[in-house]
């Protein structure tokens, strides 16, 4: 798969590592910055990353910032893009299975860095269950208006 990765300054330090799995787990790689440490702002990244992916350039995202958060709020305004911050693997397989997620954001000052390894391992395993998940993802299209039920 086509992978691209972004962060600011604050998940910088987690960069290497997860690049390298990543790369060890087979996918091709854009790397979208940050290139150093030095005080940035994420929404830079994630509009780079988020872009891509709701264009079709790329097939996922991995974004990393100091809680995850703000990846997130900034990735998800993008069509087809299901941005979600994980802090733990059952959620994110869940987010795979169930919400076929496709951008993963971490936190660089919530989890340490062996667990943002694990849960994108975790998450890079997982396929999406289809069925009734999809459903509700469709219920998720073209704003609020005329899907209750
Ligand atoms: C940067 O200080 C911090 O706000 C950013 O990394 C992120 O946590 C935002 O959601």
């Amino acid at each position: 798969m086509r992978y691209g990765f972004g962060c600011d300054h604050a998940g910088f330090e987690f960069k290497t590592e997860l690049l390298e799995e990543l790369v060890s787990a087979g996918h091709d790689v854009v790397d979208m910055g940050a290139d150093s440490a030095e005080r940035t702002d994420f929404p830079i990244y994630a509009n780079k990353v988020a872009e891509a992916v709701s264009e079709g350039r790329l097939d996922r995202g991995v974004l990393v910032c100091g809680t995850g958060l703000g990846m997130a709020l900034a990735a998800g305004r993008f069509p087809d893009v299901r941005a979600v911050t994980v802090g733990d693997c059952f959620s994110a397989r869940m987010s795979r299975r169930h919400n076929d997620a496709n951008v993963l954001c971490l936190g660089a000052r919530v989890i340490g860095a062996g667990s943002a390894v694990e849960i994108l391992r975790a998450w890079m395993a997982e396929d999406f269950e289809g069925g009734r998940y999809a459903e509700r993802l469709n219920m998720m299209k073209g704003g609020y208006k005329g899907v209750h039920r």
